[in-house]
């Protein structure tokens, strides 16, 4: 039976155990998450642990990137079976801060990113969501100042955003971004695909192959309207309600007309029933 990690819940208790470590000369990363752990997590745990000699997951759900509307009250929190995850994979420590602790009372201070954060993919369907990103993860930074962090490529705007702001803010992190995770059908991992009933989760690896579809037209020199007009299609017809599907610079994240303006990320984001999918691939 592996050993549970240790959980800070307070700053002082975060602060006491990382003075420690940093005092042993240890190199640290940190993991930031909000829970519901899947193997696209624990990929990116893995990771960490390849490049420190210690290893932090942050678990909190953050309620300032989360619309009146959207799922913060029933977001997934599956504590006891994230922490046995975490212990099988050696992680050190969990950094488990109450709503209170991140955002006390008379809390009144924002990072408002710009550049990627204003690319009109997420921001237009959630406007509020990079600024809670921003300033949670710029908070999360702070508090565990970790040598490196490590995000996933499944949110690549907000991987793009977090690289920009702990530049901007000199704030001495290497933020390292890894591949998606899929299932085996294609589908990628999502805390949010416990949402998906049987039927709408048999539909969903559609999004993958709409995105495979398009990117393999495109290196074949089709035009890319008539390719990514396909792939609307494809999309629409498996019963998604489309926020987008555009093929931006993968880099800037601006529009993109032609394969020669490359290199090239497709993103999309869609909805089958109330569930919100979103997905990329590079070209
Ligand atoms: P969460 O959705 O829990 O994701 C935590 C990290 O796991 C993110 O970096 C995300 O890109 C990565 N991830 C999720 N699914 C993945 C998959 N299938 N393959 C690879 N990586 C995957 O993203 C957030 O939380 C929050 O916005 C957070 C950054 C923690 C700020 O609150």
């Amino acid at each position: 039976m592996p050993r549970f990690p240790s959980v800070a819940r307070t700053l002082p208790s975060l602060r006491r155990t990382l003075d420690d470590l940093r005092t042993r000369r240890a190199t640290i990363a940190l993991v930031p998450t909000m829970g519901a752990l899947h193997d696209g997590h624990l990929a990116l745990v893995r990771q960490a642990r390849r490049r420190a000699s210690k290893v932090v997951v942050s678990i909190f759900v953050n309620p300032t990137q989360f619309a009146p509307h959207e799922d913060f009250g029933s977001y997934p929190r599956t504590w006891k079976a994230d922490m046995a995850k975490l212990a099988a994979e050696r992680v050190d420590l969990v950094w488990n801060p109450g709503v209170g602790t991140m955002y006390p009372p008379g809390f009144a201070t924002r990072i408002s990113p710009e550049g990627p954060a204003t690319a009109d993919l997420e921001d237009r369907f959630r406007p509020h969501f990079f600024g809670g990103v921003a300033t949670v993860v710029g908070k999360l930074f702070t508090q565990c100042r970790p040598d490196v962090a490590i995000f996933g490529q499944k949110d690549y705007q907000q991987l793009k955003v977090v690289t920009r702001m702990a530049a901007d803010l000199d704030l001495g992190v290497k933020v390292v971004g890894i591949p998606t995770v899929r299932e085996r059908d294609g589908l990628a991992m999502s805390s949010r695909n416990v949402y998906l009933s049987p039927e709408q989760r048999a539909v969903a690896p559609t999004l993958h192959r709409a995105m495979k579809d398009a990117a393999k037209r495109l290196r074949n020199g089709d035009d890319l309207k008539i390719a990514m007009a396909e792939g609307t299609r494809t999309i629409a017809n498996a019963g998604f309600a489309l926020d987008y599907f555009e093929a931006r610079h993968a880099e800037t994240l601006a529009p993109i007309l032609s394969i020669e303006d490359g290199p090239i990320r497709l993103l999309v984001a869609a909805k089958i029933g109330t569930t919100r999918l979103i997905d990329n691939i590079g070209v």
